[in-house]
C-alpha cells in the first residue's frame, strides 16, 4: 500500500492545478496493474477533469476494466474524498462496488478509507438500462 500511497503522492506533484491550486493524485489499480491520474484544469473552468477520472481513463486506455482499489492525494485534511462525478465513475468499473476500497490520504499521514458502495449508495450502474 505505501508503495501505491508514493506513486499518488508522485503523481499529485504533477497535477496541473493553476486555477485552483489543489492538486490531486489518484492512483487506480485495474486488473492487478496500477494506473495514476491528475487533475487537469482549464482556463474554461468547467472543462477541468478530476485526478480519479484522469487515472480510470489512463487504466481504460491501457486495457484496463476492472477496478480493484483507488488511492487519492491531496493536501486536504482531512484527506479529500472523490467528487460526486468521480464516484459515479468508479462505479462504472465495479465488478462489486463493496469489494472496491477508496483510500484517501494526506502528506501529514492522514487516511480515511470507504468502499464504493458507501460513497456511492444506491447507484446507478446501467443494468436499468434497455
Ligand atoms: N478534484 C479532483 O481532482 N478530484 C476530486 O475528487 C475533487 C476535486 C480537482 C478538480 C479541480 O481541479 C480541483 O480539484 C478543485 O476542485
Amino acid at each position: 500500500m505505501s508503495a501505491t500511497v508514493d506513486k499518488a503522492r508522485a503523481a499529485q506533484a504533477r497535477a496541473y492545478a493553476p486555477y485552483s491550486k489543489f492538486k490531486v493524485g489518484a492512483v487506480v489499480r485495474m486488473d492487478g496493474v496500477e494506473y495514476e491520474g491528475v487533475n487537469v484544469e482549464n482556463a474554461s473552468y468547467p472543462l477541468s477533469v478530476c485526478a480519479e477520472r484522469n487515472a480510470i481513463a489512463h487504466g481504460v486506455v491501457m486495457g484496463g476494466r476492472h477496478l480493484e482499489e483507488v488511492v487519492v492525494y491531496t493536501d486536504a485534511s482531512p484527506p479529500s474524498s472523490p467528487c460526486g462525478g468521480c464516484r459515479q465513475v468508479l462505479r462504472e468499473f465495479c465488478r462489486d462496488p463493496q469489494a472496491v476500497r477508496v483510500i484517501a490520504v494526506n502528506g501529514a499521514g492522514e487516511r480515511r478509507a470507504w468502499t464504493v458502495a458507501e460513497l456511492l449508495p444506491d447507484s446507478f450502474s446501467g443494468t436499468e438500462l434497455p
